[in-house]
């Protein structure tokens, strides 16, 4: 797979990390043809070189979902990803306070949200509709509590597929590692350290409290058994009622989709095939954006994810009408090769290269790329 601007961070990731670990990271559903589509879908756009103009400055600030970000860019809710690194979660928020953009905190967070929270980072709490709405209205009371006013309601997990990477692993049943799962597990002394150092294994704790189970996966495996397959658009407006702060839902991927989210309330939309992980085959996010744009005409804003890893992707999709981008599996990678400061290395790179392509094309600021939209485009 091309892993852009990011692959030294992805090999770094890969030898850092038991291949369990990384293949949770890096896999999709069952034959990862969405994965790959993601990909290409950019390649498909170029962007047109413009001179004679001022770009002796670029300002990358951004306003998405009520929210200023000093950048186009958001950290997508991963979850256990305190299984990467010791910094786990806390490292990410750091890294993402620092650069002043924003974070999903998963559901299934190694860190509680209420850790996570006191970074001071700009945080939105993923959350599922469970099966005992009690426990919803729990994380969204916790939520409320550590000082976040933005959900973000992920619809695209009703059911979890297959994944094949996943399976070749036994990376589900974790909770008893076999003898090979150990033996992987000791190759990597130094993630291992880090992980009993940090004292991170034993729990997923954004939702230990709601099973009795011990162990991550074991954990994992009560709660995601309490995300509700019959959700319907009932239970949109249900939540709808019941948050009163920024409603924002992720992975949406039909225009039909975007505009009833959008006259339910909700405040934004995250147009999102998870990376690939979920529905295989499924168009590219890139490919349906426009469309969806159209639909919802901005009465909402608009965020994409899945396959950005470079400026230009970025670039392209702010262009053809989201507001901003978000990016899972390259903070992932940053956060297993080196930490915090992984995360704050991978959004100044791609900072960079924003930077790079705005400027070489006469645009010198995030509002000049909105307003130049497809005039800045060139489809292949
Ligand atoms: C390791 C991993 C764990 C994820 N866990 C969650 C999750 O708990 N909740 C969620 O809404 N999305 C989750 N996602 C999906 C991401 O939020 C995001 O949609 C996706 O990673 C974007 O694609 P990209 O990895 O190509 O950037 C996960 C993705 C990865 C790679």
């Amino acid at each position: 797979m091309d892993d852009g601007a990011f692959a030294g961070f992805s090999e770094q990731a890969r030898r850092r990390l038991p291949r369990l670990f990384a293949d949770y990271i890096d896999g999709g559903a069952h034959g990862e043809r969405t994965m790959a589509r993601n990909r290409a879908a950019f390649g498909q756009w170029g962007i047109v070189p413009r001179g004679l103009r001022d770009v002796s400055s670029i300002n990358l600030a951004t306003q998405c979902f009520g929210r200023s970000w000093a950048l186009p860019v958001f950290l997508a809710p991963l979850g256990f990803a305190g299984m990467f690194h010791a910094h786990g979660e806390q490292g990410a928020a750091y890294a993402a306070h620092k650069r002043g953009v924003g974070m999903g905190v998963s559901t299934f967070s190694i860190a509680p949200m209420e850790k996570v929270a006191a970074t001071g980072a700009d945080l939105m709490a993923q959350i599922y509709v469970f099966r005992d709405r009690a426990l919803t209205r729990d994380m969204l009371e916790r939520a409320r509590a550590c000082g976040m006013d933005g959900i973000i309601l992920t619809i695209d997990t009703a059911i979890t597929p297959v994944r094949e990477r996943d399976m070749r692993n036994g990376f589900r049943h974790l909770s008893r590692p076999t003898a090979t799962q150990m033996a992987g597990l000791l190759r990597h002394p130094s993630w291992l350290y880090g992980q009993v150092r940090g004292g991170a294994m034993p729990n997923v704790g954004n939702i230990a409290g709601y099973t009795g189970s011990r162990g991550v996966m074991a954990q994992a495996r009560d709660v995601v058994a309490q995300i509700d397959a019959g959700l319907d658009w009932d239970d949109l407006a249900w939540l709808r009622a019941t948050w009163g702060g920024t409603l924002v839902v992720k992975g949406i991927m039909h225009p039909d989709d975007a505009i009833r989210a959008a006259e339910i309330g909700a405040d934004g939309l995250i147009i999102s095939n998870h990376g690939g992980r979920q529905m295989d085959p499924a168009p590219a996010t890139l490919d349906v954006l426009p469309a969806i744009a159209q639909a919802v005409g901005g009465r909402v804003d608009i965020m994409l994810d899945s396959g950005i890893r470079r400026g230009g992707d970025v670039v392209a999709a702010l262009a053809l009408g989201a507001r901003a981008v978000s990016i899972g599996r390259p903070w992932a990678w940053g956060l297993a090769a080196g930490g915090a400061r992984g995360v704050g290395l991978v959004l100044d790179t791609l900072a960079r290269e924003i930077s790079d392509v705005m400027a070489l094309a006469g645009l010198p600021d995030i509002a000049a790329v909105r307003a130049a939209g497809r005039n800045a485009l060139w489809r292949f």
